[in-house]
C-alpha cells in the first residue's frame, strides 16, 4: 500500500497510494487505480487506488460508527483539541516532504508550499483546536416559567470534496472547523493531486484520532464525489471547485435535503483609483493574479483602472510582471511560476488567451506557451489590455496566470464593473482616500473586499462568496457554523 518515490531535490519518502479509511490503507473495490502526472515533466509519479461507489459507502459507513463511538463522541472539546495541536505538530514536523509531495505533483513552487501552504495548515489546524472547548451553546431568560438553553451539537458525517489548487490547504480548510465541532469526515480528494493528503492521513493516524473519525479517499469527481454526495449515510457536503460542479452538487444533495457550504469560481475585480499609490497597486496587482500559477478562487483577474493613471499603472505592472514571475522548475529556489497542474487546465488557459487575442483584445505581455526544456504544462505570464466588457477574457473564470485590464471613467463605472459579473468571491481597490475606500467596499457585490493589497486572506477572517461564487463562509469563528447545529432545549418550570 505504499511505494518509496524521490524527488528532484533529494528528498524520499514512502506514499501510501491506498484509500484510508478506518485508519488503514486499503485497495479500492475493483483494484481501479488513478495516476498521478508530474505537471513539469509530464511524467507519471505513481498511481493510487480510486474508490468506487462500493468504496464510497465503506468509507461512509466506517465514519457513522466512529461519529457514535464513545472514543470520539465520548471525548471533551478540549480533548478534541488536543488531538487537532498533535497533527498540527505532526504536520510541521514532516514540513519538507509535504512540501516536497506538494511541488511534485501540484507543480507549485517549493518554497512557497514549504513557507506558504504547509504553516498554513498548521495555522488552521491550531486555530480550531482552541475553538474545541470554546464553542457552546447560550441560555436565553424569556422569564421564570421556561428554562431555555441552546446546544451546539456536530452534524455527523461530513462528506468534503476539494480541488487540486491547495491541496493540503483545502483540505485543512474543512478538516479543521469539522473536527472541531466533533464531525467524523469523508474526505475526497482531487483526482489531479491525489498524493499530499494521503501522506497525512498516516500523520492523522499517528497523532491518534479514533478509527473512522477521518477517512481521505480519492477517486474521480463523477463516481467517487457523486456517491459521496448523493449517499443516504452522509449529513453534509463541503465542496470547493467549480461553480458548473457546485450546481450539480446542489442538485444530488437536494434528495436527501444535505445540509451544503460551496465555495466555487469567481472573476474578481481590483480597482486601481486615480489617486492610487500605483507601486503598491502593481505589486498586489501582480501578487493577485500571478501566484499559484493563477489558480486560485479569488485571483483579482480583472484589473479595472482609471483612465487618468491607465497607462502608468499598465507600464508599472508590465515591469513588475516581468521582473518577479520567473517561470521555471518549481523545485529551483527563483521560480515565481511553475507549470499549470495538468494538460487539460493548460489547454484551457491558451484557449482563453486564443479567444482574447481573436477579440480583439491587446495582447502585451506573454500569451504563449512557455516549456522548461520542451516539457510541462506551463503559460507564460499574460496581460490583456484594450479589454472589453463583452469579451470572454473579462466574463470567464481562467484559472491561470492571464489577467484583463480595463479602464473606467467615474467610481459609478467602476462600480458598475466590478458587479457586472455573475460572480462575487473576492475584490480589490487602491485609493488613499478613507472615505471613498470604505463608500466603495460598501457597494461591491463580494464576500471579501481587500483595501489596497489583493487575496491577503487569512485563517481568523471568514472566507466565501455570493452570487454564483458559493454559499456559507469558511475560516475564522464564522466558519464553525458550517459544522454544527444548534439545538434549542426547552425545561418547563411551572408546576
Ligand atoms: P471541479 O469542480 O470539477 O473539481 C473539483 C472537485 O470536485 C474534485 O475533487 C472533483 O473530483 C470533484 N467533482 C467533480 N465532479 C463532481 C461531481 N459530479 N460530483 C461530486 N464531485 C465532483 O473542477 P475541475 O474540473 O478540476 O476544474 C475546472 C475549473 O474549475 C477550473 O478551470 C477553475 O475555473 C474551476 N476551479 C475552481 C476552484 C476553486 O478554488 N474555486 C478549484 C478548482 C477548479
Ligand atoms: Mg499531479
Amino acid at each position: 500500500m505504499e511505494v518509496e518515490l524521490k524527488a528532484p531535490n533529494g528528498k524520499s519518502w514512502s506514499q501510501p497510494v491506498g484509500l484510508f479509511i478506518n485508519n488503514e490503507f486499503v485497495k479500492s473495490s475493483n483494484e481501479q487505480k488513478l495516476a498521478s502526472i508530474n505537471p513539469t515533466n509530464e511524467e507519471e509519479i505513481c498511481s493510487v487506488y480510486a474508490a468506487t461507489a462500493e468504496d464510497v459507502e465503506t468509507a461512509v459507513s466506517a465514519s457513522r460508527k466512529a461519529f457514535k463511538d464513545p472514543s470520539w463522541k465520548g471525548l471533551s472539546g478540549t480533548e478534541r483539541g488536543a488531538l487537532m495541536t498533535k497533527l498540527a505538530d505532526l504536520v510541521a514536523e514532516n514540513a519538507e516532504i509535504l512540501a516536497t509531495i506538494e511541488c511534485l505533483d501540484n507543480g507549485k513552487p517549493y518554497t512557497v508550499a514549504l513557507t506558504e501552504n504547509v504553516p498554513e495548515v498548521v495555522n488552521v489546524l491550531k486555530y480550531y483546536a482552541g475553538y474545541a472547548d470554546k464553542n457552546f451553546g447560550q441560555v436565553i431568560d424569556v422569564g421564570p416559567a421556561k428554562f431555555a438553553y441552546t446546544v451546539k451539537e456536530p452534524l455527523g458525517v461530513c462528506g468534503q470534496i476539494i480541488p487540486w489548487n491547495y491541496p493540503l490547504d483545502m483540505a485543512a480548510w474543512k478538516l479543521g472547523p469539522a473536527l472541531c465541532c466533533g464531525n467524523t469526515i469523508v474526505l475526497k480528494l482531487a483526482e489531479q493531486t491525489p498524493l499530499s493528503m494521503l501522506y497525512v492521513a498516516k500523520l492523522i493516524k499517528e497523532a491518534g484520532f479514533p478509527p473512522g473519525v477521518v477517512n481521505i479517499i480519492n477517486g474521480h469527481g463523477r463516481e467517487a464525489g457523486a456517491a459521496l454526495v448523493q449517499s443516504p449515510g452522509v449529513d453534509k457536503i463541503a465542496f470547493t471547485g467549480s461553480t458548473a460542479t457546485g450546481k450539480e452538487i446542489m442538485k444530488m444533495a437536494s434528495a436527501t435535503m444535505k445540509n451544503i457550504t460551496l465555495e466555487t469560481g469567481g472573476k474578481s475585480p481590483l480597482i486601481v483609483f486615480e489617486d492610487a499609490d500605483l507601486e503598491l497597486a502593481a505589486m498586489w496587482s501582480h501578487i493577485g493574479i500571478m501566484s499559484n500559477q493563477g489558480q486560485i478562487c479569488t485571483a483579482t483577474s480583472r484589473i479595472l483602472v482609471h483612465e487618468k493613471v491607465y497607462d502608468a499603472f499598465v507600464d508599472t505592472f508590465k515591469s513588475k510582471v516581468k521582473e518577479i514571475s520567473v517561470v521555471g522548475d518549481p523545485f529551483e529556489e527563483n521560480t515565481f511560476q511553475g507549470p499549470q497542474v495538468t494538460k487539460a487546465q493548460y489547454d484551457r488557459v491558451l484557449g482563453f488567451i486564443e479567444s482574447g487575442k481573436e477579440e480583439g483584445a491587446t495582447c502585451m505581455l506573454g500569451g504563449e506557451p512557455a516549456p522548461i526544456n520542451g516539457k510541462g504544462f506551463f503559460v507564460a505570464p499574460t496581460v490583456f489590455t484594450n479589454v472589453k466588457p463583452s469579451m470572454k477574457i473579462f466574463r470567464e473564470e481562467i484559472f491561470g496566470p492571464c489577467v484583463a485590464v480595463v479602464s473606467f471613467k467615474t467610481e459609478e463605472e467602476a462600480i458598475e464593473l466590478a458587479n457586472n459579473t455573475t460572480y462575487g468571491l473576492g475584490s480589490a481597490l487602491f485609493t488613499k482616500d478613507l472615505t471613498k475606500a470604505h463608500r466603495v467596499a460598501r457597494e461591491i457585490e463580494a464576500g471579501m473586499v481587500w483595501i489596497n493589497s489583493s487575496n491577503d486572506s487569512d485563517y481568523r477572517i471568514p472566507f466565501g462568496g455570493v452570487k454564483q461564487s458559493g454559499i456559507g463562509r469558511e475560516l475564522g469563528e464564522a466558519g464553525l457554523a458550517a459544522y454544527c447545529n444548534i439545538k434549542s432545549i426547552h425545561v418547563n418550570m411551572t408546576a
